[in-house]
């Protein structure tokens, strides 16, 4: 708790009562019910209040608030911890004769005992066990290796199907096992964004939720929107057996619904193995209609009186058993390859096939991914390629359907040029990968280039997407990163005529502006967004803190360079080439003739905002909220938690809190934006 913050006010502690009770009722109604009772607008304004709130007053903030679901908490490493009772996995099979062994053996060790089975969707993602003491989540562990998991408590904590806080009759004490899946959708978007901000995407869903609980700070976590599939109550304590609510498996999964527990409406319950087939059957078929991927279909004995009975192996119960969905196989004719060129020159073969329905989607092109693996799968001129959708949602080439392979076929040759510019491509010792050497004079490079220089972590220059950039290259205006300090706003406007992208005269006014801000980023990220090989965001840091500014970085040898902290030989040796050449010396001095920074500054930047007192809320575009506190800071301004007579503005986000906004105007104190801010710093300083 924070030594210095004055006790909680009475009004702040019902104040946060009444803020939790709303914003878990929308919850609940959201994520359980799929019903909005508020607009998204309002939710966010309720629960920015309770997070300003709890951080205003630590003792108010209890694990189970729903501000919890927003992160913050950071994890340096995982804590390793022992499962209460072992994590067992399941006897699986992909033979439907084994489904009848098994039903017919427990039949036989039950002799003459009445039971049935649950039918349910076995969850393709993460496995992992939530302790719940009276009502309250206290830990969430990964499955781990069975017997020890990872703690990733403050990660689950912002899974909206978690809940924090039980409902209704719940036992004690109680472990909730499940999956955590990251739904299709949610899972497409969050690859689209790390495209766009050239991190590599994720290979599958089941990847990405297992990545995303291992993130460490917990409001990246947040954003991710995963979901938990309950599978499995455990009762550690045995003394609810008797009572009805638990006697079964359905039961179970019925009463965690009533603690507020999401539970997928798709389990069945099944009396002989023709139901259970029938089940098996028709969500083999359907599997690519739901909304989260799936790999199979789990079957149990419901009553859990029998599970004893029924007893375990040494690694899976003997009262269910997995039944897992083979990955659906296709053949079809390759048409031709054709080599996309990346962002940094690197080549990928792509199979352009002859289009085919498979696993709920029509495939027409999959990935080759290097000549290495197209060596592999031998394959030859006119060739049919087998394709397989499994668990995931990208199709794999998994080989050559010989069956179909013409006479007297020759073997395909990997490209030997770029297909843009024609430049030998060149493999470099020990990768797999080929590249196209011509970073200066390839188009996509060039695109990929000014790409990675305007992005957000670079020089954010918001409102010159991909579209805008290859417009630009196209009419001639920007061939390299300088040229964007010589647009001006009559060349901008009207380009792009008859296009969807025609820039306006808004569209150049925004592209000037943020040019004109982007003067102002710091050196470490010039340094970053020129983009030499190896040189990412932490080491542009490291090497600007050591060289201080560009002309010592650009004079050091490779020795000196490699000094850097993170700089090994590789990275030393590409920046030591990346300052020899000429054309990259005239891009850097068009650079700082354009006023772009080209060394450290000192912690105090400005004298801009002397004597002035700040309260921030809300969520901006350009900064996250440390660095608007910071930014404040280093320009000789302080910051604030709570409006008073003393606050000289209110720096005013998206989604601030309603109260925050009443109270300022009942004080008088000026509200500014964010752009009002930037113009602060940058016209004054
Ligand atoms: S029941 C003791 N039900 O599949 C019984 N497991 O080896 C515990 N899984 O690691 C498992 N969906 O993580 C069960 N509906 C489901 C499931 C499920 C996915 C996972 C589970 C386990 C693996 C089976």
């Amino acid at each position: 708790m924070d030594l210095f913050s004055a006790p909680a006010p009475e009004s702040a502690r019902q104040r946060v009562a009444e803020l939790t009770r709303l914003i878990d009722y929308y919850n609940h109604e959201y994520y359980m019910n799929d019903n909005s009772v508020v607009s998204d607008f309002e939710f966010d304004a309720l629960l920015r209040e309770l997070v300003d709130l709890e951080r205003q007053y630590p003792e108010l903030s209890l694990p189970t608030s729903p501000a919890r679901r927003v992160g913050g908490e950071v994890n340096k490493s995982f804590r390793q911890v022992e499962h209460r009772f072992p994590m067992l996995s399941l006897g699986n099979t992909y033979s439907i004769e084994e489904i009848e062994d098994f039903e017919s053996r427990t039949r036989k060790l039950l002799d003459g005992v009445p039971f049935s089975y649950t039918c349910e969707l076995k969850y393709d993602g993460v496995a992992i066990g939530l302790t719940y003491k009276k009502g309250k989540l206290v830990q969430a562990v990964t499955r781990g290796n069975g017997t020890v998991g990872d703690d990733i408590t403050s990660n689950a904590r912002t899974i909206g199907t978690i809940p924090l806080q039980l409902r209704g009759d719940f036992p004690p004490d109680m472990e909730a096992r499940g999956e955590v899946v990251y739904p299709f959708e949610a899972f497409e978007a969050m690859n689209r964004l790390r495209e766009a901000e050239g991190e590599p995407p994720f290979a599958n869903p089941r990847n990405a939720a297992s990545g995303s609980l291992k993130l460490q700070d917990s409001s990246e976590c947040a954003k991710r929107k995963l979901m938990f599939c309950l599978y499995f109550i455990m009762l550690p304590s045995g003394l609810e057996a008797d009572n009805p609510a638990f006697a079964s498996h359905a039961a179970r999964m019925e009463a965690a619904k009533q603690m507020g527990f999401k539970v997928q409406p798709y389990m069945k319950e099944c009396k002989d193995i023709r139901d259970i087939k029938a089940f098996i059957d028709y969500w083999d078929r359907e599997r690519w209609n739901l909304p989260f991927g799936i790999d199979g279909v789990v079957i149990k004995v419901n009553q859990t009186s029998l599970w004893d009975q029924l007893g375990t192996t040494a690694k899976s119960p003997r009262w269910a058993i997995a039944y897992k969905f083979k990955a659906e196989r296709v053949s079809t004719p390759l048409l031709d390859v054709s080599y996309q060129v990346g962002r940094t020159g690197i080549i990928t073969p792509v199979a352009n096939m002859q289009p085919v329905w498979l696993g709920g989607t029509t495939v027409k092109r999959a990935t080759l991914n290097n000549a290495d693996f197209m060596a592999k799968l031998d394959i030859h001129e006119g060739d049919s390629l087998l394709v397989e959708k499994g668990g995931e949602i990208i199709p794999k080439i998994v080989g050559v359907d010989l069956d179909k392979r013409l006479p007297n076929s020759k073997p395909l040759q990997y490209a030997t040029v770029c297909p843009v510019c024609g430049t030998p491509l060149v493999r470099p010792d020990g990768e797999a990968g080929h590249y196209c050497p011509n970073q200066d004079g390839c188009t996509p490079q060039i695109i990929g280039h000014l790409e990675h220089f305007v992005s957000r972590k670079a020089m954010n220059i918001e409102s010159l997407g991909t579209e805008r950039l290859q417009l630009l290259f196209d009419s001639g205006l920007v061939h390299n990163v300088a040229d964007l300090y010589d647009l001006t706003r009559p060349k901008l406007i009207g380009l792009g005529e008859g296009t969807s992208s025609t820039i306006q005269e808004k569209g150049a006014e925004n592209i000037m502006n943020a040019i004109e801000l982007s003067k102002q980023v710091p050196f470490e990220r010039v340094l970053f967004a020129l983009g030499i090989r190896y040189v990412g965001e932490v080491g542009a840091k490291k090497l600007a803190r050591h060289f201080g500014n560009m002309d010592s970085l650009m004079a050091a040898d490779i020795d000196q360079l490699a000094a850097v902290e993170d700089v090994g030989q590789v990275t030393a040796a590409a920046l030591f080439d990346y300052f020899r050449q000429d054309a990259h010396r005239l891009i850097i001095n068009r650079l700082r003739d354009a006023g772009l920074q080209m060394q450290m500054v000192q912690n105090i930047v400005g004298s801009a905002l002397q004597g002035l007192t700040f309260v921030v809320s809300g969520v901006f575009q350009h900064f996250s909220r440390d660095q608007i506190k910071s930014s404040i800071e280093q320009n000789g301004g302080k910051v604030t938690g709570s409006l008073s007579g003393k606050t000289s503005y209110l720096l005013a986000g998206e989604n601030m809190g309603p109260e925050k906004l009443k109270k300022a105007e009942k004080l008088g104190i000026p509200i500014i934006s964010e752009s009002d801010y930037e113009a602060m710093i940058t016209t004054q300083s």
